[in-house]
């Protein structure tokens, strides 16, 4: 499974597990998918996952990440009780993709996860692949009030979507007796379901990716198990059609004190800097279809190689609109040199959709949680920061000269990141000068270029430094760019610019 993101690319997954899913493969899967897997969930507890330090080199201190093992989507975000669930794609059997579960962590501020034991294993369906969950608090379904409901792809010999509820809070699945809720012989990619609640309708709504045909499609349910399709939504804009569609997310958000709704489709490999990456579009949605407004599509919630595959929180606290991605790119993902672990998550994003320059913008700041794990604002002597676990910086740039910004560490490593407001443009460079890059030959990307959108004089940029990963950020979000790295210690120097601010993020384990 080594090199499962260039069979991604060539094939899709649904192609990959087509090809490689004869009837005796898939039972040999569902052998090993299900005894054996869910003793190692099970063995994940026994561990003490949640207690164990986790500090191997490379080991992020402020994201998310599992003790051991494969990852990749974040799955089934849904906060019930004032806790907020985090499954994900994961392999409870090594560190390649494959054996497609949902692991579980559970967090009370969006900081500090709690490892579960593995929350859904492959089954006579196929894999677990991606998909979302909601709170029954009207019973619709009748597995029971308050119970919640997973919505997941099977993909075994076909992509299927398949229900599986909880009623002991999250922590094990019972397979809806009559899966697949939406069956489907033809299509090869019919995948990543995601529930939302239409008030309007009085209607659940599910979005399904077609992957290959860049295609997302809408069904409507009033009880949760029986669907019927509303629409379809595709786009002539080329740029946004080069890979493959997954993962998609339809959100009402504010705006310019009416609403609009938010079409997220993840999008590999024509990301922004080629892989995965995250695109949107803004429209309407009535109920059964999303229309899109006329902007200058392909429009990108993050700029970096590694923000992909990200979708929201269901139930969110009243007025948040919360999100987070997987941090890494199909691109070299197997590859990264992690290890008893591959992979992380972005931290957590509050989604706004801003007004800017008289186009709508998503906005994708860290949530206002970091401040639990942070230390005073204190100022960089000479653009140096004392030894912390992970480090948010903040500083400003004008927005009238070009700047450029050095991150570096006492090992000789850097990071260039130039802002030059005459061309609207922040460049990331992610050359061998970084840390490690040797891995893969994809990893080295000499300009990761990121829109300002800049609509005054000076821009405050932060960064969030972790032991592999550099996301920068303007104060309101208006630039997201999230990029893995892999020096030898995070950067703790900050060279470049004047009165340079940090406060040290202690480790979240
Ligand atoms: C996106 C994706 C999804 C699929 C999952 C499989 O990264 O390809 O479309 O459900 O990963 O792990």
């Amino acid at each position: 499974m080594k090199s499962i993101y260039s069979l991604l690319l060539g094939i899709g997954v649904s192609g990959l597990l087509l090809a490689g899913c004869d009837k005796d493969n898939k039972n040999d899967g569902f052998v090993v998918g299900s005894d054996q897997e869910q003793t190692g969930g099970n063995d994940n507890q026994d561990n003490g996952v949640a207690s164990s330090a986790r500090n191997e080199l490379y080991r992020p201190q402020v994201h998310f990440t599992p003790k051991k093992n494969w990852i990749n989507d974040p799955n089934g975000m849904v906060y019930v009780d004032g806790i907020y669930h985090l499954y994900y794609q994961y392999n409870p059997q090594g560190n390649g993709w494959g054996n497609m579960s949902w692991g579980h962590a559970t967090s009370t501020d969006l900081m500090h996860w709690d490892e579960k034991p593995v929350a859904m294993v492959r089954n006579q369906w196929g894999d677990i692949f991606s998909g979302s969950a909601i709170v029954d608090k009207e019973n619709v379904a009748g597995f029971g009030k308050n119970a919640i409901l997973a919505f997941y792809t099977a993909s075994g010999e076909h992509q299927q979507q398949c229900l599986a509820y909880s009623t002991d809070g999250g922590l094990t699945f019972t397979q809806y007796e009559n899966n697949p809720v939406i069956a489907n012989t033809s299509l090869p990619d019919f995948r990543d379901p995601k529930v939302i609640w239409h008030e309007e309708s009085g209607k659940w709504i599910m979005c399904l990716a077609l992957g290959w045909s860049t295609q997302i499609e809408f069904w409507g349910s009033a009880d949760l198990k029986h669907w019927e399709i509303l629409s379809t939504f595709t786009t002539d804009a080329a740029r946004c059609n080069i890979g493959q569609w997954e993962c998609p997310d339809l959100i009402r958000m504010p705006y310019n004190g009416g609403e609009k709704w938010v079409l997220i489709v993840s999008n590999n490999p024509g990301g922004p800097v080629g892989g995965s990456g995250t695109e949107y579009f803004v429209g309407d949605f009535d109920g059964k279809e999303f229309k899109a407004m006329n902007l200058d599509y392909p429009l990108w919630l993050d700029y970096g190689a590694d923000n992909y595959a990200g979708v929201t929180w269901s139930n969110a606290p009243a007025g948040r609109t919360l999100f987070i991605g997987w941090m890494n790119n199909w691109n070299y993902s197997g590859d990264v040199p992690c290890s008893p672990w591959r992979s992380a998550m972005t931290l957590p994003r509050e989604l706004t959709l801003k007004d800017v320059n008289g186009s709508p913008l998503l906005c994708a700041p860290i949530v206002k949680e970091l401040d639990g794990i942070a230390g005073a604002w204190r100022a960089a002597v000479a653009g140096e920061m004392e030894k912390a676990a992970a480090y948010e910086a903040k500083f400003a740039v004008s927005l009238d000269s070009n700047t450029s910004i050095r991150l570096a560490n006492s090992f000789g490593e850097y990071m260039d990141i130039e802002v030059r407001p005459s061309a609207d443009m922040l460049t990331v460079k992610r050359g061998s000068s970084t840390g490690k890059t040797d891995f893969h030959s994809l990893f080295s990307i000499p300009g990761i270029q990121a829109p300002l959108h800049k609509d005054g004089g000076e821009m405050i940029l932060h960064l969030v430094l972790d032991a592999s990963s550099v996301e920068i950020f303007s104060e309101d979000g208006r630039v997201s760019v999230t990029n893995l790295v892999f020096p030898q210690e995070p950067y703790n120097r900050i060279l470049g610019v004047e009165g340079v601010e940090y406060r040290p993020l202690s480790s979240i384990w």
